[in-house]
């Protein structure tokens, strides 16, 4: 009963979109466990280039079963848009199961994120502005509306207008916002519960008997580990948990069902919004590699900071997530760098340290220490097999594979599901 996990081993942006794409195709279910629409994972195919912010990546393959969690929250608009662009490009919804224990992000989650960051001044996380934060917080707070509250509408009225009440209070006292209308909530509540209600599910029913009958799951990652609640740069994360736990609270999946996981790590480290990053290039490298890649985020827009890999961070979420595998992806971005480098240790406080620290302000104050080696020209976009690797790229991956402590199980050479150097087999 063999369950994958794919999850992100930097700060997000890994490219964990065409990595679950590819993997899919021999499994009968992709699910989603944790997140919102703040992730953007993209997948290109003869069908078009998708980007998928609520459905799993594999929903492009028929025979595959996709699962929203009941980790995840849902923003329903961007839900049903995103599966009527699916349906217009002939995709079948009807693979599509939503827990009935997801919680929904309300419109006052979207404006609540927006003026608790700008009330943030500079200490602002950057968050993606879609109401992710405020829509955890209420369901920690045991305040939050959850998918399967959308079919029983009588029920729902009354908590709603007590949760209305309280963040009309919010809004109008503490912000000086305009409050909104129960009425107006309740009918897209209705709304809602009418287009999205045949796909809400006991997800956990689904996968408990996919696993009886020996079907193979896939779990889809979103974000990062160093963006994990617990995990990562706190306060400057997410707040989910992206990891590989999240993925067993996130789905009712027992954790001994997990035979392996795959950490998606990119040949150089990105991030996007606040917060330390030890190995952030802010010169004309740093530039080369966000244009040469396009490092824009695929939700917001926004540039990425970049720089190089950190393989102290790497080997920290390798552990968190005690990853059975790592996915390199986008090494053909370093092409033409002389040299190329590596992270190997932090100097902080005047001392050499290789660990990664818990604490924002001390990673703040971490210079990378860099090992060179030796770069290439010859391009390695599109290639299909290790032997085709300049042996100077062959060498960048090892001494990275040496580094993080797990073998290289794939290296992906460009966005297409054929560029793709497959070393291990996962299946
Ligand atoms: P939030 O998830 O919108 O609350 O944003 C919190 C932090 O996580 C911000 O720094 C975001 O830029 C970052 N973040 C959230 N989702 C993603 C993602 O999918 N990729 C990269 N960064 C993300």
């Amino acid at each position: 009963m063999p369950a994958y996990a794919v999850i992100g081993g930097q700060w997000g942006d890994e490219g964990k979109g065409k990595v679950v794409d590819y993997l899919a195709r021999d499994m009968h279910i992709v699910a989603r466990y944790a997140g919102g629409n703040n992730a953007g994972h993209t997948v290109i195919t003869e069908k078009g280039q998708f980007a998928f912010h609520l459905v799993p990546a594999g929903i492009l393959w028929p025979h595959v079963t996709c699962i929203i969690g009941h980790g995840m929250v849902v923003d329903p608009d961007v839900l049903i848009g995103e599966m009527e662009n699916l349906e217009r490009h002939g995709i079948d919804m009807g693979r599509l199961q939503i827990s009935d224990r997801a919680h929904l992000i309300m419109p006052y989650h979207v404006a609540l994120d927006r003026m608790e960051e700008a009330s943030r001044g500079k200490g602002a996380i950057g968050t993606t502005g879609k109401g992710v934060g405020p829509a955890y917080v209420d369901k920690v707070g045991r305040m939050g509306i959850r998918m399967g509250e959308l079919l029983d509408l009588d029920a729902l009225l009354p908590r709603l207008k007590a949760v209305l009440e309280q963040k009309n209070r919010i809004l109008t006292q503490v912000y000086g916002a305009a409050p909104f209308s129960l009425e107006e909530v309740y009918h897209h509540c209705r709304r809602w519960g009418e287009r999205l209600g045949p796909f809400i599910a006991p997800v956990e029913v689904t996968i408990r008997r996919a696993l009886s009958t020996g079907q193979r799951i896939l779990l889809e990652g979103a974000q990062g580990s160093l963006l994990d609640i617990d995990h990562g740069t706190y306060p400057y994360v997410t707040s989910s948990h992206p990891t590989v736990g999240g993925a067993c609270t996130g789905l009712g999946l027992p954790p001994s069902a997990i035979q392996g996981v795959i950490g998606v790590y990119k040949a150089y480290t990105t991030r996007v919004g606040g917060g330390p990053m030890p190995t952030e290039l802010t010169d004309a490298v740093g530039d080369t590699i966000r244009e040469r890649a396009w490092e824009y985020g695929t939700t917001t827009g926004r540039p990425r900071r970049c720089g190089w890999f950190d393989a102290v961070a790497a080997r920290y979420s390798a552990m968190v997530n005690g990853v059975t595998w790592m996915v390199l992806t986008r090494l053909d971005v370093l092409d033409g760098f002389h040299p190329v480098r590596l992270c190997v240790a932090y100097q902080m406080d005047g001392k050499t340290i290789d660990h990664f620290p818990s604490s924002a302000a001390l990673l703040g104050r971490c210079t990378p220490v860099y090992e060179d080696l030796p770069g290439w020209d010859r391009p390695t976009a599109g290639l299909t097999s290790w032997e085709e690797l300049p042996p100077q790229a062959q060498r960048y991956a090892l001494r990275l594979q040496e580094l993080v402590g797990c073998p290289i199980a794939m290296i992906s050479t460009g966005p297409r599901r054929h560029e793709t150097i497959e070393m291990i087999p996962i299946r």
